[in-house]
């Protein structure tokens, strides 16, 4: 396609010839593709014409889902998964061989921390963390001879760093070393991180590009040879395939992505707002705020911050839980990046298995709360905090409600 603009690609990139032709892309919801005869079969796999083989590594659905991704985030071509987890598993499958490593900001994903501490090494990779990824030197000297690739992720879940990422791919390219960024936060609509040096884009697409929480998906964006040594050495073997109709509700997704990312910031940049001034509110980390200490580093990099945030709630544990329990139009769940606002509360869930002295040393407290914000009507989120916020003066709940496990005691 020519060089069109970001919404027209969303909308027409990737397209293949379909016939007959349709508004949306139509759903190959098939494993396999029949082929003329023996002549057309052998010339296909032997890549000599293009098509289709089996639906573990290719299917055309999904294909334009790939090809739009590719002309999204600007690289020559990109390979879906069936989570931004297998996507990112795949990645380093085909990068590291044993003996290799992986020099990684440490503020990263609880997924992908785990990944790449645990499943590493049972590869025979290991990870070398960089427990200050602000600093371009503490990631030089991470790196070994077996390092194979820099991984960040930025904005990152749920700490919202920000890494410089013209800085550490112009270190990257000084090591020829690829950088991979993990860009699911942003999306393509607000960061394209290629623009900025880096070589390699990974994403979780279950979270804002599929938008409503309907589908699971991950993609990995680079280079034609290291998709397609993806494809070869990888997926085809391991598995873990985006499925056809994952990928269409994915590409319907893109279509509004921008206008949706314009709005979630629109509400995240309100709410956050809102709640920097509470009294009942600690602190708020949000790299929107001009106090936020990697404000300056967003207009050069990002059209804006998207809609992840957290905040420190004035009050105990069991106030944090109140207040999560009134909000009626906030929707408590474990997830981001969804039309609709989604509240979380660490330390009472996917942070709960560390121990208070633990979260606190990865800086998250017992009423630390965490929000994605979604595009509902701001008025309506500003009132829904505004009567949560109430809730929390009243009488803490009686000690029935611990004893029956309704509410964990633990701190
Ligand atoms: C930044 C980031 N990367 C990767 C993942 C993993 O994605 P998935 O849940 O699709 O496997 C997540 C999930 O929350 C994430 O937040």
């Amino acid at each position: 396609m020519p060089n069109r603009g970001f919404n027209t690609k969303a909308i027409h990139a990737g397209k293949t010839e379909f016939h007959p032709d349709s508004m949306s892309v139509p759903i190959y919801q098939s494993v396999a593709y029949p082929y003329l005869d023996a002549q057309e079969a052998a010339a296909i796999f032997s890549g000599e014409k293009p098509g289709f083989t089996y639906g573990r590594w290719d299917n055309p659905t999904v294909q334009v889902f790939e090809n739009r991704m590719a002309a999204l985030e600007n690289t020559e071509g990109a390979i879906a998964a069936a989570s931004g987890m297998s996507a990112i598993f795949l990645l380093a499958h085909h990068l590291l061989n044993p003996g290799d490593d992986v020099v990684s900001s440490n503020r990263v994903y609880g997924g992908t921390f785990g990944l790449f501490n645990v499943g590493l090494p049972k590869m025979g990779a290991k990870v070398h963390w960089v427990t200050n990824p602000e600093s371009i030197d503490a990631w030089a000297a991470a790196i070994t001879p077996n390092t194979k690739f820099l991984f960040v992720e930025s904005p990152s879940n749920p700490s919202l760093f920000i890494a410089d990422i013209p800085a550490l791919a112009a270190l990257a390219k000084s090591m020829n070393l690829p950088l991979v960024v993990d860009n699911t936060i942003t999306t393509p609509a607000l960061q394209q991180p290629v623009l900025l040096g880096a070589d390699v884009v990974v994403h979780s697409t279950t979270k804002y590009i599929c938008g409503n929480a309907t589908s699971l998906g991950g993609i990995v964006c680079g280079s034609k040879a290291l998709v397609e040594g993806i494809r070869q050495s990888s997926l085809r073997y391991l598995g873990p395939a985006m499925a056809p109709f994952n990928a269409w509700l994915s590409l319907n997704g893109l279509e509004t992505l921008s206008l949706r990312m314009e709005r979630h910031c629109h509400n995240a940049m309100v709410v956050a707002s809102y709640l920097e001034t509470h009294p009942k509110v600690n602190h708020v980390n949000y790299p929107g705020l001009t106090s936020n200490p990697y404000h300056k580093m967003i207009a050069p990099q990002m059209k804006g911050c998207s809609s992840l945030m957290s905040f420190e709630l004035n009050g105990t544990y069991e106030q944090a839980t109140r207040f999560i329990d009134s909000l009626r139009v906030m929707t408590h769940a474990t997830h981001l990046g969804t039309c609709r606002s989604i509240v979380t509360h660490p330390a009472s869930t996917t942070h709960s298995a560390m121990g208070e002295a633990e979260m606190r040393k990865a800086g998250i407290s017992p009423s630390m709360i965490r929000f994605s914000i979604g595009i509902e009507d701001e008025k309506d989120l500003i009132d829904d905090l505004a009567q949560a916020f109430e809730k929390i003066d009243s009488e803490p709940r009686v000690k029935e409600d611990y004893k029956t496990g309704k509410y964990p005691q633990a701190y």
